[in-house]
């Protein structure tokens, strides 16, 4: 019998990835799809689709990014099947074994954790031998050794997470989780896009790509122009206002949430946060997003706000790390 494999895996909204303890990293867009009827399903020669490719052929799907608003959707029984493929198609990416044993830890955004562990745990129990779900930050937090006096500020798609590390694990009033995130600045680039350019066709995904490339926050690094058909002919637009609100638009609830946080926190333990805060997630690609967060937060004393170094991988990493040191004692036999 070979020996068991460990993996991490950070489930999000929008992406999702898996590290396992042979060495394997894989990455993957969030989406899973199923033809929409006989003859998508004849022109795709597929049951099921996944990542980029289901996005691609979206038109014949039905196309479920089932990690939406941060909750599986209750009650929605093809959710449910949408994030036990999902799952089941990373793990199958990292090639266990067969009759390999399989202990996974779980990263999700906090607030799925209170609503759904349960759909979760369902949803792996055919294929995982020992599982724990925990809050995507505290992941983070664990893989980089960020266990005492941190802030761990995790910007994704549709969340922002946040946890306060204190020696030992996060509750829930350690962590808050609020809801403008990288799907809202996509949401508000579209709308100033549209009032500017009526005349112009682009879809969301070309806004979300658009903000990908270029996104930033404060002074513009230079003039953001980006091709969008007029009549049918490629135009070029000058989006950096309209980037730079978008993107600016999600700080303030950020910077009050962190203040709010550790205002609450010890007092005797406040300073050492304040100089321990990172930021993790997508949206920490943002262009000079930890200076003017650091800045911002400095009415309140100094502090220091810096990045991880991977974004795409950290939790994922990080759910390994937990799962490799993690005492047999306390895992879930499913
Ligand atoms: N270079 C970039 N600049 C700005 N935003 C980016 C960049 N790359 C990715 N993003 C955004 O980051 C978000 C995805 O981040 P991440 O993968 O951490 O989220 P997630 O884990 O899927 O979501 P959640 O944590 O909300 O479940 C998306 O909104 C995406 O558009
Ligand atoms: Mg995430």
């Amino acid at each position: 019998m070979s020996e068991a494999l460990y993996v991490g895996i950070d489930l999000g909204t929008s992406r999702s990835s898996i590290v396992a303890s042979s060495g394997a990293r894989v990455w993957m867009e969030s989406y899973v799809g199923w033809p929409k009827d006989f003859i998508a399903q004849k022109v795709l020669g597929r049951q099921v689709l996944f990542g980029r490719e289901a996005l691609e052929h979206r038109l014949s799907l039905e196309l479920y990014r089932p990690l939406e608003r941060g909750v599986i959707k209750e009650g929605i029984e093809r959710n449910e099947e949408a994030v036990r493929e999902l799952i089941a198609h990373l793990v199958s990416m990292v090639k266990p074994e067969k009759g390999q044993k399989l202990y996974a830890i779980v990263g999700v955004p906090a607030d799925t954790l209170k609503v759904n562990k349960l759909a979760i745990r369902k949803a792996v129990a055919e294929f995982v031998h020992s599982l724990m779900v925990v809050s995507e930050p505290f992941a983070v937090a664990y893989g980089l050794e960020l266990l005492d006096n941190a802030m761990i500020i995790d910007i994704g798609a549709g969340t922002v997470d946040f946890c306060i590390m204190h020696g030992a694990i996060p509750t829930e009033a350690d962590q808050k989780t609020i809801y403008t995130a990288g799907d809202y600045i996509d949401e508000q680039l579209y709308s100033y896009l549209s009032d500017k350019y009526p005349n112009s066709r682009f879809t969301m995904t070309m806004v979300r790509k658009f903000k990908e490339q270029h996104a930033f926050v404060g002074e513009p690094p230079g003039k953001v122009q980006v091709e969008l058909p007029v009549d049918g002919k490629p135009v070029l637009h000058d989006i950096t206002t309209e980037l730079r609100r978008a993107c600016e638009s999600i700080l303030p609830p950020i910077v009050d949430t962190a203040a709010e946080m550790i205002a609450r926190f010890d007092p005797e333990f406040q300073a050492k946060v304040k100089n321990n805060i990172v930021l993790a997630g997508g949206g920490s690609l943002i262009r000079g997003i930890a200076s003017y967060i650091q800045d911002n937060l400095k009415e309140f004393g100094p502090c220091k706000v810096r990045t991880v170094e991977d974004p795409l991988f950290a939790g994922s990493e990080g759910a390994l790390k937990l799962a490799q040191d993690m005492p047999e004692k306390y895992w879930e036999e499913l």
